[in-house]
């Protein structure tokens, strides 16, 4: 191996409100220190938002002198990286371009074959990614005995044999921990999910399984992350933490200990992010949640449709409604933590009157704090994805896949449901008000009182409302920009709000008022 140093730049193209280096480039660059390349490698990690300009991002690496730019990819951040690398290749030819992550690792030929990507790692990228550093250490680009990788040999794509190799479980090297001072902090537990739900691609090339690391590197990782005191969001990647009840209590329990250490030195505690199914948990773990610090801790819980049969034959849910409507319960009462439920639109074997009943379920019975409603995508890995024709599923070919029709789902349809999430958004935020008084007056009819204000707003305030949908369909993070509305320090705005749930107030009024006559 040469000795001279080569230089890598990890480039993480975050959401903004998330902004953090990716977990991932962390576990690649904590691997290849720990396989001793310590002397032989300089790495930059760059930090960029989704909303950040090309030219800025495509500057700053240029500016780098490396020998390679890697890059993660999600459906969130492409095609913008898909850009990046074509200009970083135009103007330096020299620099080898690596793509890893989800999104890459099921689009591989069709990523590398019209762009300036010249190297894709599929799956896993410790062990493959250690290996393409290491023939560059060495100054060869021979990549044909490198397992998992995808390059360009002329006009030829080369496809290596997969090994999927790559075991957590026996890793119990430290996390390089530092890089940056961002307040957002991602970390995981466990790999894999053993699961097969139709619309998800996690791990499925990893035939389903899920791995733990052990405790030992857990705990350790765990309290250098508590050590930095900047660190104020924790959010973890596991799928569930609480597939096994006891795994996911001792990972609680650290952050409590490790909470607690930070009160003692008057630093701000940890607020904790992870998913969780309801049906996984049970008293002892909701007390343990609720030891939580309360700040914006997060609990999310995945729904996605209330219809038992489409959870479980359409979209191959192991879903007891039942337990997991009592769990829910349990924890939305049981604990002061965000508790935040995912749903999904425009899901193959769902309708639109049967995703209205899953958002009349959590209006009418479910005192959650925040929830999440996703437009479908027909994510690449996913058993819809290869399916796609069996369901009449119409997408967008460019990512993220958005669903634009189905079998059951009409183009109109999907718009009604889009319509119907913004106004919950609304309805959950700027506009509390009009929830709390429909949550406490209007018994059962809930969704149609909703639909009477939604009409009553979209006539009477077209341009408030035209100004708020319009940023939610750029996709922007419409909940931080309600959050800031909902603060807002502007006279006028506060004014709109107050006349329009005055009017919400009395549309519920004299709804129940007709009621009362008719019957
Ligand atoms: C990454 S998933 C993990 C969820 C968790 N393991 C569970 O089973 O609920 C987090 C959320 O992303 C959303 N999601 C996953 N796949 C999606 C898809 N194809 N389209 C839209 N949203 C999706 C779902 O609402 C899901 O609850
Ligand atoms: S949705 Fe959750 S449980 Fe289902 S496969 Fe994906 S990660 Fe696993």
């Amino acid at each position: 191996m040469n000795n001279y140093i080569k230089q890598i730049s990890f480039n993480s193209v975050v959401p903004p409100s998330t902004a953090s280096h990716l977990l991932a480039f962390r576990q690649l660059k904590s691997y290849i220190l720990h396989k001793g390349m310590k002397n032989h490698i300089k790495f930059y990690m760059n930090l960029y938002g989704t909303n950040t300009p090309d030219p800025q991002i495509i500057t700053q690496i240029l500016g780098q002198s490396i020998n390679i730019a890697a890059f993660s990819s999600y459906v969130w951040n492409m095609p913008k990286l898909i850009e990046i690398c074509n200009s970083i290749k135009k103007e330096k030819p020299e620099i080898l371009i690596v793509l890893g992550g989800p999104y890459a690792s099921f689009m591989a030929d069709t990523l590398i074959s019209n762009s300036g990507i010249d190297l894709i790692i599929k799956g896993s990228g410790e062990e493959t990614f250690y290996r393409v550093v290491k023939k560059i250490a060495e100054d060869s680009q021979n990549w044909y005995d490198i397992p998992n990788v995808v390059y360009k040999e002329g006009s030829k794509i080369i496809t290596t044999p997969i090994h999927y190799d790559f075991d957590v479980s026996k890793q119990l090297y430290d996390l390089c921990v530092e890089d940056g001072d961002s307040s957002y902090f991602w970390y995981e537990t466990s790999r894999g999910c053993p699961f097969k739900c139709r619309y998800c691609s996690w791990n499925s090339e990893q035939k389903r399984q899920i791995k733990y690391y052990p405790y030992e590197k857990i705990e350790k990782d765990l309290k250098a992350i508590f050590n930095l005191k900047y660190v104020k969001h924790l959010e973890f990647c596991d799928s569930d933490i609480f597939l096994k009840k006891n795994h996911g209590i001792q990972i609680l329990q650290y952050i409590h200990q490790f909470n607690e250490e930070r009160r003692k030195r008057n630093w701000p505690e940890i607020n904790i992010y992870f998913e969780t199914n309801p049906e996984f948990i049970d008293e002892e773990a909701i007390h343990e949640i609720s030891k939580l610090p309360v700040g914006q801790t997060t609990i999310s819980c995945g729904l996605q449709t209330i219809n038992e049969h489409v959870n479980n034959y359409h979209l191959n849910r192991n879903f007891h409604k039942d337990k997991y409507i009592h769990n829910l319960k349990r924890l939305c009462e049981g604990v002061k933590q965000n508790v935040s439920i995912e749903i999904i639109y425009g899901l193959p074997g769902d309708t639109y009157e049967s995703f209205k009943q899953t958002v009349n379920f959590l209006v009418s019975e479910i005192k959650f704090k925040r929830f999440v409603s996703a437009h479908f995508l027909v994510l690449p890995g996913s058993y819809f994805w290869d399916h796609y024709e069996d369901f009449n599923l119409i997408f967008s070919k460019k990512s993220p896949h958005r669903l634009i029709s189905s079998n059951t789902f009409s183009e109109e349809e999907i718009s009604k449901a889009k319509r119907l999430t913004f106004f919950m958004y609304l309805f959950n935020t700027i506009l509390f008000g009009i929830k709390r008084a429909v949550t406490r007056q209007a018994k059962s009819d809930y969704m149609t009182v909703y639909d009477k204000i939604i009409n009553h707003i979209e006539l009477n305030y077209p341009q408030f409302i035209s100004e708020l949908y319009c940023f939610y369909e750029k996709n922007e993070d419409i909940e931080t920009i309600l959050k800031l509305l909902q603060y807002t320090a502007n006279k006028n705005l506060i004014n709109l709000r107050y006349d329009i749930i005055n009017e919400a107030r009395q549309i519920i009024k004299n709804y129940l008022l007709k009621q009362e006559t008719t019957i």
